[in-house]
């Protein structure tokens, strides 16, 4: 017996939520991938920061490449994958970039130290450098900081058994999700 696609959507914004919350959570660092400025793709892990029916956050240094390509590309794709449960999640859907604006600063303010220090990095990130450590801390990170607000629409559920693998994918049009068991 199996629970409905929509039982199955909520578990999984649970579980999307929970990994917002809990620094252990497998689904906390996703990797995330976006079209390169040379039109090819580009992935990397990244820190779930907020989930909900309908959209993930993630937070960067707009110096980064990625602010960059999603500046252009506004299309991404998230990979979760839990390895005690054996479930992959994929998510993708079209971004909208935050910065010093009102949703910005709200992520701003309840960031710690050690994750807005990393803000304050001079020079700016994938700057070559003469030694590993030729880099320091300077001003305030508030300047560089981005939230990538993603309204995402699709979503492919994978969960590996031995008893057989079970598939779902979900599909949002307006506010309305549809979903269905896909053959695995
Ligand atoms: C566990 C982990 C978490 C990370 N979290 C973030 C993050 O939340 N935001 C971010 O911009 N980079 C994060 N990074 C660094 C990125 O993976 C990447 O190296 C960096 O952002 C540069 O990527 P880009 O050149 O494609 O912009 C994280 C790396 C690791 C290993």
């Amino acid at each position: 017996m199996s629970i409905t696609p929509e039982v199955l959507r909520q578990d999984i914004l649970l579980n999307l939520r929970t990994a917002t919350k809990k620094r252990k959570s497998p689904w906390k660092t996703p990797v995330v991938s976006t079209m390169g400025l040379d039109n090819t793709p580009k992935a990397r892990v990244v820190v779930l920061r907020r989930a909900s029916n309908d959209v993930l956050e993630l937070h960067t240094d707009i110096r980064s490449e990625k602010w960059a390509e999603l500046t252009k590309h506004q299309h991404i794709a998230w990979t979760f994958w839990d390895r005690s449960r054996q479930i992959q999640l994929r998510v993708s859907g079209c971004v909208v970039l935050h910065q010093n604006d009102a949703l910005a600063q709200d992520n701003w303010n309840r960031l710690g130290e050690g994750s807005r220090k990393t803000y304050r990095v001079e020079p700016a990130p994938a700057t070559p450098i003469a030694t590993p450590e030729s880099y320091s801390y300077r001003g305030d990170g508030y300047r560089y900081f981005g939230v990538v607000r993603c309204h995402f629409d699709w979503m492919d559920w994978l969960h590996l058994t031995r008893d057989g693998h079970k598939r779902a994918i979900f599909t949002r049009d307006a506010n309305k999700w549809t979903g269905s068991y896909v053959s695995p």
